[in-house]
């Protein structure tokens, strides 16, 4: 049995769309948040997952909030910490802490896009297609091997609001769908990518804007 960690900083769909995926050998160990009135915390709460609030406005410094984390994630003993939709800008200390174990979901194609307001960005520049990307954390921000993206295409009427719609139903596809990979040991990181069998591709499994 595989232990997941996983942080959140609100609405936390991601992690409920893990936790309804029953991963065959992965235990939800806990749900933390650096946000005491994060959505997903009560959500988890009302199913039996322990969770557990690292308030970042607590700290005097980032080193001093990823210091009380980490020790909190590690009193679950995770086999895995899975960042969904968790909201800040992690230390070089605590990503080497995680290296390797350490997944989070990014609404853009990355390496395009990273950091905040991706689908305005990418509309702004003309995109023709938009989508997530599940990657391994590494010490620069939204960077790191990449295990899954998912793909939509963008129409001239879309908004920064119906783009996120549309990827966030492929994030629900395809965050569970990589973790699941991650706990059956799939996910070998070669050369600093992740090696592994062709997927179908997730733009298939998009609905139809
Ligand atoms: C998701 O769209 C996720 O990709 C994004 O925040 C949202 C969280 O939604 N993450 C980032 O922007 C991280 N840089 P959720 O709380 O409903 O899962």
């Amino acid at each position: 049995m595989k232990n997941i960690v996983i942080l959140i900083s609100g609405r936390g769909s991601n992690m409920q769309a893990i936790v309804e995926a029953n991963i065959p050998a992965a235990r939800i160990a806990a749900v933390l948040s650096n946000r005491p009135d994060a959505a997903g915390l009560a959500w988890a709460a009302e199913r039996g997952i322990a969770t557990a609030v690292v308030d970042h406005k607590q700290f005097a410094s980032r080193e001093a909030f990823d210091a009380q984390l980490a020790q909190v994630i590690d009193g679950y003993q995770p086999d895995l910490v899975v960042l969904a939709g968790f909201m800040r800008i992690l230390t070089a200390d605590f990503t080497r802490r995680y290296e390797g174990r350490m997944l989070n979901i990014h609404p853009s194609l990355l390496p395009a896009f990273p950091g905040l307001h991706t689908h305005a960005r990418a509309l702004e520049m003309g995109c023709k297609v938009a989508g997530c990307t599940v990657h391994f954390v590494t010490a620069e921000l939204d960077h790191g091997p990449i295990v899954a993206q998912g793909v939509v295409t963008l129409q001239d009427d879309d908004t920064p609001d119906s783009v996120a719609a549309r990827v966030l139903q492929l994030e629900h596809q395809l965050y569970p769908a990589a973790v699941r990979r991650f706990v059956a040991g799939e996910l070998q990181i070669v050369d600093g990518k992740v090696a592994s069998p062709a997927q179908p591709a997730a733009s298939l499994l998009a609905p139809a804007p």
